[in-house]
């Protein structure tokens, strides 16, 4: 057989028998030793190689073991002929003739859509018109931390432990308490379900509620968060258009076979702004009653309104148990708190903790626990107020600053709640390309047709106020006149 060419090196500190057994191992998987072949005896190699037999024997041992080789008592040693071909492929011979890259074996459900903003997308440097933050230059640290470090210190061994999937007893309490008191929620404290933020809410509720394939309903424009989590679920979405009162409830009635579950954002349609007027919310729980249909209502920013007094939550009309409710702390704190919550109707409660434990277990405590206090000792609601006319003196900055550089390139949809203005752009406008060219100037905005299921109606901008200064938000809007003007001439 011809000689092998193990080059061993005694300086770099790795034992000789594992220098022999990587080295016989690289020659059988790069074919340079062929199944069947015989290898030198191990006197024979251990000769050649300089060595003891000691390394020799344990290496051969190894590879023995391994399946690399195979031992015939009397005749010798010889590479096994059971090693797949597709592991014998030598290096050289894939750089002669590239083998097309095997396409990784993925969930489809987890397939990218196309127009969605990249998951990255989210933890860009904080610019102007950012959508989805809200102020975190005035976020009241000092107090956060206090209660933060006073949980930390409190901390006895029990809590390092497992703890309740449902989430901590205090936090549950307080936030039932903020719900029925300012979201007219009808709840108590154990139907309440912490969990880590809206997108996991709809993933618990899909586990409990769905079967794969599933149809849901959801408002065509609409949140690209809940179509991925949902589709992510298995679940096939069936857009249903929207208008001046929200989800277009004839439509669904329309295309309802079969229709297991509608998402909405009755308080502040995500991303056109509307509220859904008062007979649409009847009749939407009037038919998802009659149908068997659940409601998954999404409330994620409703605690800022600037021109009517807030309305109360579509669960709380609800006498049938068909609403399951969800909220966030992402907006009316910070998104990296990652604490949300889902109001379960009392019938589903036992489904949906199994739901909830074969999710993630529970939520981190300390967080929790801090967040309990800082709703308890009044931060929270102060925080609140102090931010509602941060965002009313901010939006109105950012509507000045529309009509001073944008005139008619543009006209906003609507401006009443939340922290984004969803603005539609002329026809014949690209709303990816405005977005991608402000990008590049370092203003972030997410195009509307992101926000479709089916065929882009309308192209338009998201325009996030939340996370501007006044003067800020009034210089990216002369950025965007501009961008608008270079793309219409
Ligand atoms: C409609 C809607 N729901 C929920 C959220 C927040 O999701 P999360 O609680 O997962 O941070 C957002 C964030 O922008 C949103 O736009």
């Amino acid at each position: 057989m011809a000689t092998l060419h193990l080059p061993l090196d005694r300086n770099t500190g790795v034992p000789i028998f594992r220098q022999i057994h990587d080295g016989l191992r690289r020659a059988i998987l790069d074919g340079r030793l062929r199944p069947g072949q015989r290898i030198p005896s191990t006197r024979a190699l251990a000769t050649d190689l300089g060595v003891s037999r000691l390394p020799v024997l344990s290496a051969y041992d190894q590879l023995l073991h391994e399946g690399y080789l195979v031992g015939r008592t009397g005749s010798g040693t010889f590479v096994s002929r059971n090693i797949p071909d597709d592991l014998l492929r030598s290096p050289a011979v894939r750089r002669a003739a590239p083998a097309p890259a095997p396409r990784p074996r993925t969930s489809l459900r987890e397939r990218a859509v196309p127009n969605q903003p990249s998951p990255t997308s989210w933890s860009l440097p904080i610019v102007p018109f950012q959508v989805g933050l809200p102020a975190l230059d005035l976020f009241p640290h000092a107090a956060w931390a206090k209660s933060v470090a006073r949980q930390l210190r409190a901390e006895t061994p029990e809590q390092l432990a497992y703890s309740d999937p449902a989430g901590l007893r205090a936090l549950r309490v307080a936030i039932a308490e903020h719900l029925r008191a300012s979201r007219a929620v009808r709840c108590v404290a154990d139907q309440i379900l912490i969990v880590p933020g809206s997108q996991a809410a709809l993933r618990i509720a899909a586990a409990t509620l769905l079967e794969p394939n599933d149809r849901v309903a959801v408002e065509e424009p609409g949140y690209f968060g809940a179509h991925r989590a949902l589709r992510a679920a298995g679940a096939q979405l069936v857009p249903v258009p929207v208008d001046a009162e929200g989800l277009h409830v004839a439509t669904l009635q329309r295309r309802g076979a079969n229709i297991r579950a509608v998402y909405v954002t009755p308080s502040h349609q995500y991303p056109l702004g509307m509220t859904m007027s008062a007979s649409r919310r009847f009749a939407l729980l009037e038919w998802a009653a009659r149908n068997d249909t659940w409601i998954l209502e999404d409330d994620y920013d409703s605690e800022f309104r600037y021109v009517s007094r807030p309305v109360g939550a579509l669960q709380g009309m609800d006498a049938r148990d068909r609403v399951i409710y969800t909220g966030t702390f992402s907006k009316a704190l910070f998104p990296a708190v990652r604490v949300g919550y889902v109001v379960v109707p009392p019938t589903l409660w036992t489904r949906f903790m199994q739901s909830r434990f074969a999710f993630d277990l529970f939520m981190p405590t300390l967080y929790q626990g801090a967040l309990a206090e800082f709703l308890e000792e009044g931060h929270f609601a102060r925080h609140l107020r102090r931010m509602r006319s941060a965002y009313l003196e901010r939006r109105d900055a950012l509507l000045r600053g529309l009509a001073r550089h944008c005139g008619d390139l543009l006209s906003v949809s609507n401006s009443d709640a939340g922290l984004h203005v969803t603005v539609m752009l002329r026809d014949g406008v690209d709303d990816q390309d405005v977005a991608a060219r402000l990008g590049r100037r370092g203003v972030a905005t997410l195009a509307l047709s992101s926000s479709y299921v089916g065929p882009t109606r309308r192209q338009g901008l998201l325009l996030g106020f939340g996370c501007g200064e006044p003067r800020r938000l009034l210089e990216a809007t002369r950025v965007l006149g501009d961008v608008l003007t270079e793309t219409v001439r």
